[in-house]
């Protein structure tokens, strides 16, 4: 697939109003993208589970207007809000040329997450995936070229995902599940820098609902957003090593999704959170995301880890929360570890529970 061959070619124009509503989850990614290309095209390639409780559930309902330009009013948890603007009108203004008719309709934009809003979550995988979505339902509506059941659905998440990606990169990993690769590489014969896929290789049952428990060590807005981290990665004295790097991971990766080695995954996983940050502070301007509590909770769970045969380990984002990685098998005793001494290094002693999910759906 091109990028041309996402561009929607004829619709039609009598169709007046209409609504449309999507639950699109969050993601955390195993091996990082950090780092990227014009148009939104990663520098390396990057795996992620998807989740399946944090979700942002959006509606968009579509009427008829005359004029030119875009228009819309997004809502937020029942609000009107500006803030949110600036960024859907960029969204709008990069995929406009795949959806012609998005000047032709006012867009009401209804948005709530499952997830605390003042959680330090990233919601940009799961906001724009949902918006996406709700585009390409209404595109479905308004096409003239009606595809087969089976063709349709792939061509669906394919630009569903195409379109996420222009919005925010790693929202194109949020369309499926269970994990979703996204980024031209050989260890994936299918992937693509222009859209995520599901991971189709073997998955040992030892990932089977894998756990990821989300410890919110700091709720507050992130002092470098992750666009002006991608940018500090041109000419970042280690990038190039940092973008092969990720190629090797996502290949060892792969054998150990089929093994089922935990050793080796909680090496690999808890790696690339380092190194993601690594390169936080080692670029110009350098930046520390994590915090004290960050570290703290890191030293607790290597120590865990020493004193049991438990396989939990970690991964970060870009902020200074914890994702707690572990198998169901452990469901319960990892539970305990983290009440009993992790949690007081959360602000306000928060985490969330979640676990990997199939992807997003229609409501
Ligand atoms: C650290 O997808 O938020 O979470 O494309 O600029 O919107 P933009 O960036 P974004 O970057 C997220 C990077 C990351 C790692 C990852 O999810 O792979």
């Amino acid at each position: 697939m091109t990028a041309q061959d996402f561009t929607l070619k004829s619709y039609h124009t009598n169709i007046e109003k209409g609504s449309v509503k999507w639950a699109s989850p969050s993601n955390i990614a195993l091996v990082k993208y950090w780092g990227k290309k014009k148009d939104q095209i990663p520098e390396n390639p990057s795996i992620s589970f998807t989740l399946s409780n944090c979700k942002t559930i959006t509606e968009i309902s579509y009427s008829k207007k005359e004029g030119k330009g875009f228009s819309f009013d997004i809502y937020f948890e029942g609000e009107k809000n500006e803030a949110f603007k600036p960024k859907v009108q960029t969204f709008f203004e990069r995929i406009e040329i795949y959806m012609p008719f998005l000047k032709d309709y006012h867009f009401k934009i209804e948005t709530s997450n499952t997830f605390p809003h003042s959680s330090g979550i990233a919601s940009s995988a799961s906001g724009m995936s949902a918006i996406a979505l709700c585009l390409m339902s209404i595109e479905q509506e308004l096409s003239i070229n009606k595809m087969e059941v089976e063709e349709s659905k792939a061509y669906f998440n394919q630009k569903a995902s195409f379109l996420a990606r222009l919005g925010s990169g790693s929202a194109c990993r949020s369309i499926e599940g269970e994990l979703v690769v996204w980024g031209e590489n050989k260890s994936v014969a299918e992937s693509s820098d222009l859209y995520g896929v599901k991971f189709e290789g073997e998955v040992h049952s030892n990932f089977n609902n894998y756990q990821d428990t989300i410890l919110l060590v700091d709720k507050g807005e992130k002092q470098v957003s992750s666009t002006v981290g991608h940018q500090l990665m041109f000419g970042h004295p280690f990038a190039k090593e940092r973008f092969v790097q990720a190629h090797d991971n996502l290949a060892k990766l792969k054998t150990i999704l089929a093994s089922g080695d935990l050793n080796e995954f909680v090496k690999i996983v808890e790696s690339e959170a380092l190194t993601l940050h690594a390169m936080m502070m080692t670029s110009m301007p350098y930046f520390i995301l994590m915090k004290p509590n960050t570290l703290e909770i890191i030293n607790k769970i290597w120590t865990f880890r020493e004193r049991t045969d438990s396989k939990v380990c970690f991964t970060l984002d870009a902020g200074a929360n914890v994702h707690v990685l572990y198998p169901e098998s452990e469901k319960e005793t990892i539970l305990e570890f983290i009440k009993n001494e992790l949690v007081s290094y959360c602000q306000n002693g928060h985490f969330i529970c979640d676990q990997i999910g199939l992807g997003a759906n229609q409501i």
